[in-house]
């Protein structure tokens, strides 16, 4: 699994299917990271479905990930999900297809009770993996995981799953460095993909601007680096993958090239006295359900 990837998340359809090409085919991407909640994926097989098509790259070169969303947790929605991903994305398999959330939601979408509550469905992780462990048996991904599971829900997981979750996808950046959790999944033989590494600095609502810290700036001068590169690298260092989203050329091209310097230990310690337990994404925001807590 390369270490760096590309995000997706919020890619306007207009532009994902152009960054997704430019990475693979001018940067070196190897990695993409997709989910049909992002709304962009049949622009993203567009693109998939021109660099495989036209020669310049062949389908088992790159590694792509997409994701269950919460209305299609139920048995007997699993594989149909999925081959919808598959359809839009105009791929035969996935090399890695996760659980999004440990939530699962009436079909539509996010629903409110009278209260603002969000409505939850009654599907267990149980059934829901058992269908994904379906998916690895058919052929149709090679390797199934989650996103967002916290220690309890992972402790349940192992306790049954036939096939082992080979990811889990969570918030890591350095206000957020879940040291525990970590190292929780590594011991578990899981590798742990670090989404919103960047923390998300070019939005209005649920980002932080962590590229303007002082330290990651100094330290970025010292390596002749920009601040997204020393971010990067710390993840990179701490065994995580991270998949960094830009739709901008000069972006992707700057998040990929990372390669070539090394954090010193004085660096990675400075760095990680960032932390400030800052959750960015947190279900809480859109559900007032207590996830994390
Ligand atoms: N499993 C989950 O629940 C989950 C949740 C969140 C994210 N993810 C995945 O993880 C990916 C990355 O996380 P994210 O998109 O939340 O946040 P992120 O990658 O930390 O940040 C993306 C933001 O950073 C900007 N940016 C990118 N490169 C930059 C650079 N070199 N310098 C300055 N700004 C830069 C982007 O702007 P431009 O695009 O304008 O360049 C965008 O506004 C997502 O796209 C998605 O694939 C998964």
């Amino acid at each position: 699994m390369p270490m760096v990837g590309l995000g997706t998340w919020k890619s306007a359809p207009s532009e994902a299917g152009q960054a997704v090409g430019y990475a693979l085919t001018k940067c070196g991407y190897r990695h993409i990271d997709c989910a049909p909640i992002y709304g962009n994926e049949r622009e993203i097989g567009e693109a998939f479905g021109s660099v495989f098509g036209g020669g310049s790259l062949r389908r088992e070169d790159v590694f792509i990930t997409s994701k269950l969303w919460d209305t299609e947790h139920a048995r007997g929605d699993v594989r149909a999900a999925c081959e919808a991903t598959l359809h839009d994305l105009q791929l035969d398999y996935l090399d890695l297809y996760l659980v999004h959330w440990g939530i699962a939601e009436p079909k539509g979408g996010h629903t409110y009770d009278e209260n603002g509550h969000l409505v939850v469905e009654k599907v267990s992780i149980r059934e829901t993996w058992e269908a994904m462990e379906e998916l690895v048996d058919a052929g149709l991904v090679k390797a199934i995981g989650v996103a967002n599971f916290t220690a309890p829900l992972l402790l349940d997981l192992f306790s049954y799953a036939r096939i082992q979750p080979a990811v889990n996808q969570i918030e890591l950046h350095p206000y957020l460095q879940q040291t525990r959790l970590l190292d929780f999944c590594q011991r578990l033989g899981m590798v742990v993909t670090a989404y919103s590494p960047l923390a998300r600095p070019g939005y209005e609502e649920m980002s932080a601007r962590l590229v303007d810290e002082k330290i990651i700036r100094s330290i970025a001068r010292a390596h002749g680096k920009t601040p997204a590169q020393v971010l990067l690298r710390w993840g990179i260092q701490r065994n995580t993958v991270v998949i960094p989203k830009s739709t901008h050329p000069e972006r992707i091209k700057e998040n990929i090239d990372v390669f070539d310097f090394e954090l010193s230990e004085g660096d990675m310690h400075a760095i990680a006295g960032l932390e400030r337990g800052l959750r960015i994404v947190d279900p809480y925001q859109w559900g007032q359900v207590p996830y994390f807590d």
